[in-house]
């Protein structure tokens, strides 16, 4: 294992910085994770007081069923539980896989709307753009000291993307990317990134750069390093697929939107892929779209699909169809209503907005200050 060049390495880091992403996908290590996460969540469950929660999404599209079973309601949760948290809507990341930025105002606000609807609460949670925030777009440029092109390039989801967006060269945004996200998490010290084991190769970037930050600059402020190393809240939430049986995703038309009304979101699910056999029967690898739908209807329901699927019985598709559209529907009515009222009153969208814009400012700029403390930059 070769040490980067030209970065200090401390003695007690033995975790050599090009192992470090390599690392944080092993087998081994994921248990680490995995078992970590519950040790936090008792913390949480007994004084969440000491965490801080950092998430946060692209504004390239209006979010979904995926979204909603997949982070949303985990956040929902955290939130209530006392865990104080923030929440970026990367505006600046719209442009690491595309020309412009389409309509990012209105998809802004919508974000803002889906998420208030959901239940985040702005009293408690903090929303924010990045391009509000000069102070955390200046930590990247301290940060991308602290990596190397070629652990930029190795990073995994760096790669799939890159992937996802066939011959196009990939932009220096891109590349660094997961800098910016660094900084998302660090500019304000939180603590804990609730992610889904894809992402854990972003969460060690941002704890490679903490360590990195630390050992190059040092601890000008009361000894203690600027910025904490994060961790991982991993979250098993199984993830529901579109109505095809393909990852849910706007661009494939087979996402259920929060925004949609109840007679759309029917009339997608009646074109949703089934199969032949008209007995309906719980079976994730043999019957992926039947049993994708039983999962949709469980996590709408709380019930479980292997009942569900009893109960439906010989009912065939269209049985299954009728009973997932009046439980998705029945779960996603009171979020509609408080949403239509939300959309209603962009004033208040934007008020939200400004506040988050602005608490996130006061802490950017905290942050910043002590860096350029720690860098010896104040004149
Ligand atoms: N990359 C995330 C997404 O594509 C959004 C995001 C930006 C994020 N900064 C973050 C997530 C920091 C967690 C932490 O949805």
């Amino acid at each position: 294992m070769s040490r980067t060049e030209g970065l200090t390495v401390s003695s007690e880091s033995p975790d050599v910085f090009e192992s470090d992403l390599a690392e944080s996908a092993s087998d081994a290590s994921l248990e680490r994770t995995r078992a970590r996460s519950l040790e936090i969540e008792r913390q949480i469950a007994t004084d969440p007081r000491p965490f801080r929660i950092l998430t946060g999404d692209r504004p390239t599209g209006n979010l979904h069923l995926g979204h909603y079973f997949g982070t949303l309601q985990n956040r929902v949760r955290l939130q209530r539980a006392g865990v104080e948290t923030l929440v970026v809507i990367a505006d600046y990341q719209v442009i690491t896989d595309r020309d412009g930025v389409g309509p990012i105002r209105e998809r802004v606000l919508s974000l803002v709307a889906d998420y208030l609807a959901v239940g985040l609460d702005p009293s408690a949670t903090t929303i924010f753009t990045h391009s509000a925030v000069p102070a955390l777009n200046e930590l990247v440029l301290p940060f991308l000291a602290l990596v190397t092109d070629s652990e930029l390039r190795r990073n995994p989801t760096v790669k799939a993307e890159a992937e996802a967006t066939g011959n196009r060269p990939m932009s220096g945004l891109l590349l660094t990317y997961p800098v910016h996200q660094a900084a998302d998490i660090l500019f304000c010290r939180a603590n804990l990134v609730p992610v889904g084991k894809d992402q854990l190769p972003h969460l060690e970037q941002a704890r490679v750069v903490a360590r990195r930050f630390d050992e190059r600059f040092g601890r000008a402020v009361a000894g203690h390093p600027v910025f904490p190393r994060p961790e991982a809240l991993l979250s098993e939430a199984t993830s529901v697929l579109g109505t095809d049986g393909t990852k849910m995703s706007k661009s494939r038309g087979n996402a259920i939107e929060l925004s949609m009304d109840a007679d759309t979101t029917a009339r997608l699910l009646k074109k949703a892929v089934t199969d032949s056999n008209r007995t309906i029967t719980w079976d994730p690898t043999g019957r992926p779209e039947v049993s994708n739908l039983l999962l949709i209807a469980a996590m709408s329901t709380g019930r479980d699909p292997r009942e569900i699927a009893d109960e439906i019985g010989d009912g065939g598709g269209g049985g299954l169809k009728r009973y997932v559209i009046e439980a998705v529907n029945e779960l996603l009515a009171p979020i509609r209503k408080r949403r239509e009222d939300l959309v209603s009153d962009e004033g208040y969208l934007r008020t939200i907005l400004s506040r988050g814009n602005a608490r996130a400012n006061a802490i950017a700029d905290e942050t910043l200050s002590e860096v350029h403390s720690a860098m010896g930059m104040t004149y």
